[in-house]
């Protein structure tokens, strides 16, 4: 970020001299701010919503649940995707209350108002009784959310017709969802089964938990004492590796810490078996990608988040991580879990137990992570104290307007990259001239 001079607003305050860069605790812990974030950024941004390989076939059908909303994604029997409002146009009840399943036609269970997968009205039961013009507009149809689209098979929604397209929105981070691509040659698939957790904090703070290298000795030591027991033999893992601004308040970490991935680091306690495996799956990578790029894709750990609520983890396991924000102080936190379409049911044995040992719901990260957030939040909650510091890497060196934006791991400009972007919309403006200050067209 180009700063140029000190800055204050409601949410950030910068002070080169100090080489300070802090954020208000209430964007945390206000009830209103929450409200106005909602209207501001989240009904207004690209947020996460499901993976092509959950519905493949025709007349396939999702429900999800995306901020406040139960959204019905269906494949059409034109194969085209659809994401509707759950809601029947008849007097609104919930039209599938099934989370998924396949079915030509949709049924509300009410008074049996029946659709087709591409949401067309096709029958209202008991049609006696109505005006025989009353549907030509289509007027009853379900109502599509206004924007849909996908990176490399990730869906995502808009809640608003009128953003930036998602490849703008999502810029140079579009490149860290391809290289996901790279994994195999045949694909990815969402793994069956969902992990799901309420947390008592505040959403934004698992987007810069999750991105958080600074966190990870203090926090994780049982973890990394355990793999430092498995790892006998091997290189000691090292906290090697890169933070970076992706712009629109997005970023990336790039690690070499050694966790055992099954594409393709083999690790001592999974057994020679998933060895020859693994040996097998890095010729196949570096044959089709080369020795650099294959060395890169098996061995380079690396978690992104899409701002504002969306991240993507490709570690241990391949993971995408999303928030419903229930309220200013409580989210739900729901994974999905990737593997390669037709992978050795070995390696996605190791790939099922590297995600849960580590990053699942009672694994050795999250329940230490849940709590971190959950006493940040229980801190805010006391008051008194306004501001959180997000300045480690921050200091008149930091002139990024060149798009050089790395900085070590355990530096926080992934959080300040997000909290520029946050406190940019937030304010109403590319610019924030009006208290002394100025954020550069070249900030993000
Ligand atoms: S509410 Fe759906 S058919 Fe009446
Ligand atoms: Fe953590």
């Amino acid at each position: 970020m180009a700063w140029s001079e000190n800055y204050r607003s409601r949410f950030l305050d910068v002070d080169l001299d100090k080489g300070r860069f802090r954020v208000s605790r209430t964007a945390f812990s206000d009830p209103a701010v929450f409200q106005e974030e909602k209207e501001k950024i989240l009904y207004r941004s690209w947020l996460y919503l499901g993976h092509e390989s959950e519905f493949p076939n025709r007349n396939d059908f999702l429900v999800r649940q995306v901020l406040d909303a139960e959204i019905l994604v269906t494949r059409d029997s034109q194969l085209r995707v659809n994401a509707f409002y759950n809601t029947c146009g008849h007097r609104g009840a919930l039209l599938c209350r099934e989370r998924a399943g396949n079915k030509a036609l949709l049924t509300c269970p009410y008074h049996a108002w029946t659709y087709r997968t591409d949401g067309s009205l096709l029958t209202r039961g008991k049609v006696g009784g109505y005006c025989k013009e009353m549907d030509d507009d289509r007027a009853y149809d379900l109502k599509p959310v206004p924007q849909l689209a996908q990176r490399g098979g990730f869906y995502f929604v808009n809640f608003s017709a009128d953003t930036p397209t998602l490849d703008e929105h999502l810029g140079k981070a579009g490149e860290w969802i391809d290289t996901l691509l790279e994994h195999s040659a045949e694909g990815l698939e969402v793994i069956s089964g969902l992990q799901e957790y309420q947390i008592r904090a505040n959403y934004k703070l698992m987007c810069e938990n999750s991105m958080d290298g600074y966190h990870l000795v203090p926090t994780h030591g049982s973890y990394l004492d355990y793999q430092r027991h498995m790892l006998k033999g091997m290189e000691v893992p090292s906290l090697g590796g890169h933070v970076i601004a992706l712009g629109n308040g997005h970023s990336g970490l790039q690690s070499n810490l050694a966790v055992g991935r099954p594409i393709a680091q083999w690790m001592p306690s999974w057994g020679e078996p998933a060895r020859t495996l693994i040996e097998q799956k890095k010729e196949e990578l570096v044959g089709r990608l080369g020795q650099e790029r294959g060395e890169f894709i098996a061995n380079t750990n690396r978690i992104f988040c899409l701002f504002p609520l969306t991240l993507i983890l490709d570690s241990q396991s391949i993971q995408v991580r999303t928030m419903v924000p229930i309220a200013h102080d409580r989210m739900i936190s729901r994974i999905w879990l990737f593997g390669a379409v037709n992978e050795d049911p070995e390696i996605r044995r190791v790939r099922l137990e590297g995600a849960l040992s580590f990053l699942g719901p009672g694994g050795f990260a999250t329940p230490d992570d849940v709590e971190m957030l959950e006493i940040s939040q229980r801190g805010y909650a006391i008051g008194g104290v306004e501001w959180n510091d997000i300045s480690k890497g921050f200091h008149a060196g930091e002139d990024t307007a060149d798009g050089e934006l790395d900085q070590h791991i355990d530096n926080e400009i992934q959080m300040r990259t997000y909290w520029v972007e946050y406190d940019r919309i937030m304010n109403d403006g590319p610019s924030h001239d009006a208290q002394n200050v100025r954020v550069t067209e070249a900030a993000l």
